[in-house]
């Protein structure tokens, strides 16, 4: 939709023009898969899909919600905005960020009607919800006029997230909606949150995203577990290793000494997982500042087994995408990204080989799954922003 468009929509919504319009993208993580909530590095980019939001006041004394995506307005009181809704409700994810401002002091002076669009495709583990948080802690860092920077506005999305979805996810996401760079993957240390821009302009070499259509289901349940299997593992090498502060921590020879004090062997695999992961995500970003690619590709490939193996956050649809792709020649590699359990999978892909590629991995998955995959060329794009007219 256009930009137009969203105008015309907030005024036949609110009967009035909209005042300021934000946008801040999904993500795509090329390498560096659940490690972040456990202190290790990612590798994410942005991109041009998002979430637009058009704000206005109103004397309402009230917040107006409409999302283009549904067809009702929810108006919210003033004493309303620091509780979740019931009936797992969109209005959450904008809803936590706002409280967390009013957690912190700021006081709301005046009502909003606020609008929002997405055309993140939806389900498809691309963190649609992430980008609208971040819209909203950006959108509302300037009506609060908090002068926060765009790593706050991150931990503000992660935090609704935690509070408002019950979700207990990592920085990633939101991270890379808010600091996102056109062309650029951002090589985070979700430890410090240090993090440095490195360039992903490959010469006839592109990043294809494949999506399953299989829904991934990011929900208190099995992303959780997986969060709490991997503290257990933290907790049971403490006590050879007391002051050890995450898994991350850990190089892959420090750990088969010390894996034997996990006693749990589902959150013994799980460590194995991270670990690994840890190390292959440092590799992967020294291979591309190094011009090798071919490794790059083969590091993504051996995440996915990884992932499907020790994480078990695979299954049916992603595997077939990956496997699949595998064999096509011109595949640098390709991997599950994000959450898992659903959603897309990202591979690079030469540029004369892409058309065999959707062929290819679209009909084989079409035999397996009976389901239609769909494929994007992503483009790298920016982070939060307001949108200037
Ligand atoms: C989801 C979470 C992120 C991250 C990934 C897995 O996208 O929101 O924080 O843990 O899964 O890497």
């Amino acid at each position: 939709m256009e930009l137009k468009e969203l105008k015309h929509a907030f005024a036949e919504a609110y009967n009035q023009q909209a005042q300021m319009v934000y946008f801040a993208p999904g993500r795509v993580n090329l390498i560096g898969e659940h490690t972040d909530y456990n202190g290790g590095h990612v590798f994410p980019c942005a991109l041009s899909f998002g979430t637009y939001m058009l704000l206005a006041k109103n004397p309402l004394k009230q917040l107006r919600f409409k999302s283009l995506n549904m067809p009702e307005i929810i108006a919210l009181d003033m004493e309303q905005l620091t509780t979740p809704l019931g009936g797992n409700s969109w209005v959450n994810y904008p809803l936590g960020c706002i409280a967390q401002y009013l957690k912190r002091g700021f006081h709301l002076a005046e009502g909003y009607d606020i609008l929002v669009w997405g055309n993140v495709p939806a389900g498809a583990g691309l963190s649609s919800s992430a980008a609208l948080e971040v819209v909203t802690a950006c959108a509302f860092n300037d009506i609060f006029g908090a002068g926060y920077d765009k790593t706050e506005l991150a931990k503000i999305g992660q935090l609704s997230e935690h509070e408002f979805a019950g979700v207990n996810c990592g920085i990633m996401d939101q991270f890379a909606s808010a600091q996102g760079k056109k062309d650029h993957a951002i090589y985070l240390n979700c430890d410090t949150l240090d993090f440095e821009l490195v360039p992903v302009k490959l010469e006839g070499i592109k990043v294809v995203i494949s999506n399953t259509h299989s829904p991934h289901k990011l929900d208190s349940g099995a992303y959780n577990d997986r969060v709490a299997q991997c503290h257990l593992a933290l907790e049971q090498l403490r006590t050879v290793r007391p002051n050890l502060k995450n898994l991350a921590e850990l190089s892959e020879a420090e750990f088969v000494q010390i894996k034997d004090a996990i006693k749990d062997p589902v959150a013994l695999k799980r460590a194995e997982h991270v670990v690994g992961e840890c190390q292959r995500t440092i590799d992967a970003v020294a291979a591309l500042k190094a011009g090798n690619i071919e490794l790059f590709g083969k590091l993504m490939c051996q995440s996915h087994v990884s992932l499907r193996d020790n994480y078990e956050v695979t299954g049916l649809h992603l595997d077939t995408l990956a496997e699949e792709a595998w064999k096509i020649d011109g595949v640098i590699g390709s991997r599950m990204t994000g959450g898992g359990f659903g959603g897309c999978t990202v591979s690079l892909v030469k540029e004369e080989a892409i058309p065999a590629f959707i062929d290819k991995v679209g009909a084989a998955y079409f035999a397996k799954t009976g389901i239609k995959a769909d494929f994007y060329v992503a483009e790298i794009s920016d982070g939060v922003h307001k949108v200037n007219e």
